[in-house]
């Protein structure tokens, strides 16, 4: 993944600025960082970005970046910038460099001494050994030739007052400022400094200057070509902790605002794209979505939700799309994701829009890739989403489906979901003392059937990535088919019961049976056990939104019992940008 920055400046920028910059990429990993300029200082530390850890520097161009780890541990030596043999060559990288194995040999071969196990590193002995001999525009056309695999990189060199800029698959934009020009891997990076934004498309090189640049096409040797620049209206505001411990509870206790926003949007301002949307999915034979991680379990609600009202609709994990056999020019497809940025996702809607299939979206990020490369994009208006774990997100996800499936005469209480989910947090001080008995379990597991089933999944997933507690969120019917035998005394099972659903109350007594301690989730009031959680409606979408809160509440709780990094739980970060 990894978040990139540089910048190019008349006067001197500050390294603790440009950190400054790199702070709000961190988002896309946060395993160490580092920075160089072309005064040759380089810099790396283990860990999350801090900005005092850095020499207080100013250079007019300087590069700085942030590791989510692919190739190579958390180690000093794997972070960026990585230089050449002579140190005169620094380069940042996000992506993966498919067959830098290959690359590696080779130079090895020529001299090259290596110091790290990263792809990136290749990158600067590369060019070191080929410029002595040829122009860097030439080098340039010979990398975008051998390299495979996603790639957004800046290099500089010593003494030179220019960053050159590659991109092919992973994302890198520039922030066309006065007498400073700034490439980032997303718009935000530079919020503060500039609205003129360029962003890169495939294949795609840039020579930047403090106050000029210059593109090219790699087709396949360098054209220049002319870009416009895009004038970015700022919709999100940049998120603060305020008096929250942690921005996990503060985006729980946000959903009632995000889901007002959020239908007060649909009903209004993005009514145009709703009903572009709607038309779009009446004129094709089927719909398909396209969805990772928590937006996959939305879109498993969606589905449920469309085919309820008769569209024939399916979902692929974006992963897994290849294996998906259904696409066709009466297919439409929508992607859901939060970041917008997700290359699984993206590399599943670039294979199709060849095809020229019809694409929406519904994202989260206003200029992010993916509603960019969309025909028609609705945003979920959740706000900025700052902990790794979706929460607000999720639930506006699920909220947009049902809405668009309500538009085809799907049922719900549009209006009353945000006090529903005040009700939840009534529930918070039996939710804490419950985390302190789940704080010692090794395995929990969720069932539900039917339309809940993806909520059991969306809870499980919060546990696992946040509690650090193994999960599984099962269909109900399932259980006796194997998993039963892992059920022993005392083993947490959470039961998603809907009111009309007698038969997972069955599957709660097999569970029960064989020593499990049950922890419902339901609107049944003839339900009892000592540690059940009432969710007060009678609409399923409600009840699934209102069972999730119980789930998100429940983890944060949990993992703050067990002290862990809940915004930033390890070895992962908030927007996934590598295969
Ligand atoms: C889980 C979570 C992830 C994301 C997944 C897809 O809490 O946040 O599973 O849902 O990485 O991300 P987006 O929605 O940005 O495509």
């Amino acid at each position: 993944m990894c978040g990139i920055v540089g910048i190019a400046s008349r006067n001197k920028v500050s390294s603790r600025e440009v950190i400054e910059m790199l702070k709000r990429l961190e988002y896309r990993g946060y395993d160490s960082f580092g920075y160089a300029n072309i005064e040759g200082t380089c810099e790396k530390f283990i860990g999350r970005i801090d900005g005092k850890k850095i020499t207080d520097i100013g250079s007019k161009v300087s590069i700085c970046h942030t590791r989510w780890s692919t190739h190579g541990g958390v180690t000093k030596a794997n972070s960026h910038p990585h230089n050449d043999c002579s140190g005169n060559i620094f380069v940042i990288h996000n992506g993966i460099i498919e067959n830098y194995l290959q690359i590696k040999e080779d130079m090895i071969k020529k001299g090259h001494r290596f110091k790290s196990q990263t792809d990136t590193e290749i990158i600067a002995h590369y060019f070191e050994e080929y410029i002595k001999s040829l122009p860097i525009e030439k080098v340039v056309e010979t990398f975008f030739k051998e390299a495979k695999g996603e790639f957004a990189i800046l290099l500089i060199i010593k003494d030179d007052n220019k960053i050159y800029a590659f991109k092919r698959g992973s994302p890198l934009v520039l922030g066309v400022g006065k007498g400073k020009n700034i490439l980032a891997s997303d718009i935000y990076a530079f919020s503060n400094i500039t609205d003129d934004v360029i962003f890169f498309n495939e294949d795609e090189f840039a020579i930047v200057e403090d106050s000029n640049y210059t593109f090219y096409k790699i087709d396949p040797k360098l054209k220049p070509v002319k870009k416009d620049v895009v004038k970015i209206q700022w919709a999100q505001k940049e998120e603060t902790k305020e008096e929250y411990d942690h921005y996990m509870i503060k985006e729980i206790k946000e959903q009632p605002e995000a889901v007002k926003r959020l239908l007060t949007s649909l009903q209004y301002e993005q009514k145009n794209n709703l009903d572009s949307l709607k038309k779009m999915i009446k004129t094709s034979k089927r719909v398909v979505f396209i969805a990772a991680g928590s937006s996959y379990h939305a879109s498993l609600l969606g589905v449920s939700f469309l085919n309820k009202v008769g569209i024939e609709t399916h979902t692929s994990i974006a992963s897994e799309f290849k294996t998906f056999n259904l696409i066709d020019d009466n297919t439409l497809v929508i992607a859901i994701s939060q970041s917008g940025e997700t290359m699984d996702v993206i590399e599943a809607l670039r294979g199709i829009k060849q095809k020229g299939v019809k694409i929406a979206s519904l994202v989260n990020v206003p200029y992010s890739t993916i509603q960019r490369m969309s025909n028609v994009s609705i945003n979920i208006q959740a706000g900025q989403e700052r902990c790794v774990a979706a929460t607000k997100t999720f639930t506006n996800q699920v909220l947009t489906l049902a809405y668009l499936a309500h538009l085809f005469g799907y049922e719900f209480n549009v209006n009353n979901i945000p006090e529903k989910i005040e009700s939840i947090f009534d529930q918070e001080d039996h939710i804490k003392k419950l985390a302190k008995k789940l704080k010692y379990k090794k395995d929990i597991y969720i069932i539900g059937r039917g339309y809940v089933y993806p909520i059991a999944r969306e809870i499980a997933l919060k546990l696992k990535e946040i509690a650090y507690i193994h999960a599984e969120g099962m269909m109900g019917g399932e259980l006796k088919h194997g998993t039963l035998a892992l059920i022993e005394d005392g083993v947490p099972v959470i039961s998603l019961i809907p009111k009309e659903d007698r038969s997972i109350i069955s599957n709660t007594k097999e569970v029960e049976a064989r020593g499990g301690y049950i922890i419902p989730i339901t609107n049944n009031p003839e339900i009892n056990y000592p540690d059940k959680f009432i969710v007060k409606t009678d609409y399923e979408l409600h009840f699934c939104i209102m069972s999730s809160i119980v789930g998100q509440l429940l983890t944060y709780y949990t993992a703050k019992e067990k002290n862990l990094p809940i915004d930033m739980p390890r070895n992962l970060a908030k927007s996934v940008t590598v295969k």
